[in-house]
């Protein structure tokens, strides 16, 4: 069965406790939940991983492939908006990634506007709350 790597960036820990007004009640380990039941429907597999280290995230990437996955979807939260290092990891890995996240980024204050992540990504899915992390699992699964 095809893997997808699901990789939540910083403060995507908090989820359901952290300005709620913004990403609403859900916290990550109902997100997780829904992204294996999808993956199950869609038949795949996903391994879920969370991290507060950029570095962290970057050797997650570069092992992607050899790990055995065929796609990424990623939240890479506020790295979106700073990480040369994420964006230039996502380029190197040879597999399709998919960028999500919960809230409309381009609805935002002007920083959350410019992705980094953007331009190397299959493409990306902003504002659906929850649902952007299915869209985007559906959106990977059919790219491999
Ligand atoms: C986010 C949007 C980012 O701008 C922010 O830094 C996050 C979450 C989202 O899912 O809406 O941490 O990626």
């Amino acid at each position: 069965m095809k893997k997808i790597l699901v990789i939540h960036g910083p403060n995507l820990n908090l989820l359901g406790k952290r300005e709620i007004d913004i990403y609403g009640k859900t916290g990550l380990d109902e997100i997780n939940s829904s992204l294996e039941k999808e993956a199950g429907a869609l038949g795949v597999e996903v391994d879920l991983f969370q991290s507060n280290h950029e570095g962290e995230i970057v050797q997650k990437l570069q092992d992607a492939k050899q790990s055995g996955f065929s796609a990424v979807l990623i939240n890479p939260a506020a790295y979106t908006h700073t990480s040369v290092a994420i964006r230039d990891a996502i380029s190197a890995i040879e597999i399709p990634a998919v960028e999500v996240h919960l809230s409309n980024i381009y609805a935002r204050e002007e920083f959350r506007h410019t992705s980094l992540i953007a331009p190397v990504a299959s493409g990306q899915i902003s504002g659906f709350g929850p649902r952007s992390y299915i869209l985007g699992l559906q959106a990977a699964a059919g790219l491999i």
